[in-house]
């Protein structure tokens, strides 16, 4: 197996052997859906007395670390959940409307001061060059910025000043990261490794120390704020939870909010590009729907049933967590997928590979957001095992702000921009992942459109 193309092979594996496979000596990749209520879902192995899977520690926990929502145990994950959850409900959106649209507005002002270069004239029209944009960058610094808000009550400003945040920057560059120490903790080599990265990365606690002071400034805020860990403050004295109990849990709806929401933007945008004909209709459908910019809001962005399409196709073309998120089956062993499988195993569906399985979907590896509006052709597809946001009690609670945001910022880039790829030949998705995407810039054309 190469490095870096696990999600890739692993699809190798489902078609020359069928739905499950062994990657490892002690774990097994999943392709069915009956495998994601199996592994994921509320009751199983509630015969051995378990209602639901652990999630694996060896790949959510890291030594010395305080535990949060991502990898705390069923108990202690529960509670937080609970009390997390309005901050994530749809009515708690329409309170954080304006905050999102501040984020989003600003993200379009600073397209249109960047996407000409007025030093450089074009030899043919004679007017401004367009610039070259690496749309990877600015949907970044926006899915950043938005989430800074709704955690720590303050953007990184990446938006605001052009220019990345060092310490967005630094999580940016850890993608490749997370591949390494998952590799180590497997060799059972992570104490030594966390002992050296201490040791050497200076940085890391120059970023840990700027988190908890954002932190402090958003718990010393006397007034109720309508965003996603206001839940969690409330219950701040009567569960004792420190400082670092705040920052453990802040953190991981940061990371888990910003780089996914950004992934599926970057995704969807090199996939329209691509597909000129399925682009002329979403650029259609959204210029058509609205009279004025105004009308484009969180709410009125649900009526694009076609740019929906596009972005559920995307979601299966280029899932933001390619991977397999690893569950223990429990003593006694439980059934997935209609096999026995010891305890202690460790099993996962794979995204990606589930995703591009011919055996569940006509031309996998076109993309067609047709198939999502009922196009007979794709009759026969099996669009329960799409789960790009996984399911049961440890699924995405912030899947409504994703869709939120997503579809706020494509409708308003495309009412705004005519885009084309800088190098169309260049097949953007087919980059390396590590847990998650290790993205390479996606250079992009954007000309304002004539009102
Ligand atoms: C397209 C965007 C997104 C995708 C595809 C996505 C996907 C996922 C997936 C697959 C999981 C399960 C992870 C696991 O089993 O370990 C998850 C969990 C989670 N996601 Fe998302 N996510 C997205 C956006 C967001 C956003 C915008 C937020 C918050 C602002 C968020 C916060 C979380 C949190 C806190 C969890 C852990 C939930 C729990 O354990 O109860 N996600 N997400």
């Amino acid at each position: 197996m190469n490095q870096g193309k696990l999600a890739f092979d692993v699809l190798d594996l489902y078609v020359k052997y069928g739905p499950i496979v062994r990657i490892a000596p002690n774990e097994l990749a999943f392709s069915e859906a009956d495998a994601w209520k199996d592994i994921y879902g509320h009751r199983v192995g509630s015969a051995y007395g378990a209602e639901e899977m652990d999630k694996y520690h060896t790949f959510y926990r890291t030594k010395g670390e305080v535990l949060s929502i991502s990898s705390g145990d069923r108990e202690y994950h529960g509670r937080l959940r609970r009390q997390l959850a309005y901050g994530f409900s749809e009515r708690a959106l329409r309170e954080q409307e304006d905050i999102i649209g501040s984020y989003v507005s600003l993200l379009v002002r600073r397209l249109h001061e960047h996407c000409v270069e007025p030093d450089r004239k074009d030899p043919v029209t004679g007017l401004a060059a367009t610039a070259k944009l690496d749309m990877k960058k600015w949907y970044n610094w926006t899915t950043f910025d938005v989430i800074g808000d709704l955690v720590f009550g303050e953007s990184f400003g990446n938006l605001e000043r052009a220019k990345e945040d060092p310490w967005v920057e630094a999580i940016n560059g850890s993608i490749r990261f997370l591949g390494i120490i998952n590799g180590v903790k497997h060799m059972g080599l992570e104490s030594l490794f966390m002992w050296l990265v201490k040791k050497t990365n200076t940085s890391r606690a120059e970023h840990d120390r700027r988190m908890m002071d954002k932190l402090h400034r958003r718990v010393a805020l006397e007034k109720e704020r309508p965003d996603l860990i206001e839940g969690l403050l409330k219950k701040r004295e009567e569960w004792g939870l420190s400082m670092h109990h705040l920052q453990a849990n802040s953190s991981s709806v940061l990371i888990a909010g910003s780089e996914t929401t950004s992934s599926m933007l970057s995704g969807v945008t090199y996939l329209l590009l691509s597909n000129p004909e399925t682009l002329k209709k979403v650029v259609e459908e959204v210029r058509t729907s609205f009279k004025s910019e105004d009308e484009i809001t969180l709410t009125s962005v649900s009526r694009l049933t076609y740019m929906l399409a596009c972005l559920n196709e995307a979601l299966r073309s280029y899932p933001p967590v390619p991977f397999g998120m690893p569950r223990f089956v429990p003593k006694g062993g439980a059934t997935v997928s209609g096999s026995y499988i010891p305890e202690d195993t460790v099993v996962a569906v794979w995204h990606w590979a589930a995703y591009h399985n011919p055996k569940h979907w006509t031309d996998p590896f076109a993309y067609r957001p047709e198939r999502f509006l009922q196009d007979p052709k794709y009759a026969n597809d099996r669009f329960d095992v799409l789960q790009p946001f996984s399911q049961g009690p440890r699924n995405c609670i912030g899947r409504h702000l994703a869709y939120a945001e997503m579809r706020l910022v494509l409708a308003k880039i495309l009412w705004n921009f005519d885009m084309e790829l800088v190098d169309e030949k260049v097949k953007w998705t087919d980059h390396l992942s590590y847990v998650l995407w290790d993205k390479p810039p996606l250079y992009v054309r954007l000309a304002p459109v004539a009102k």
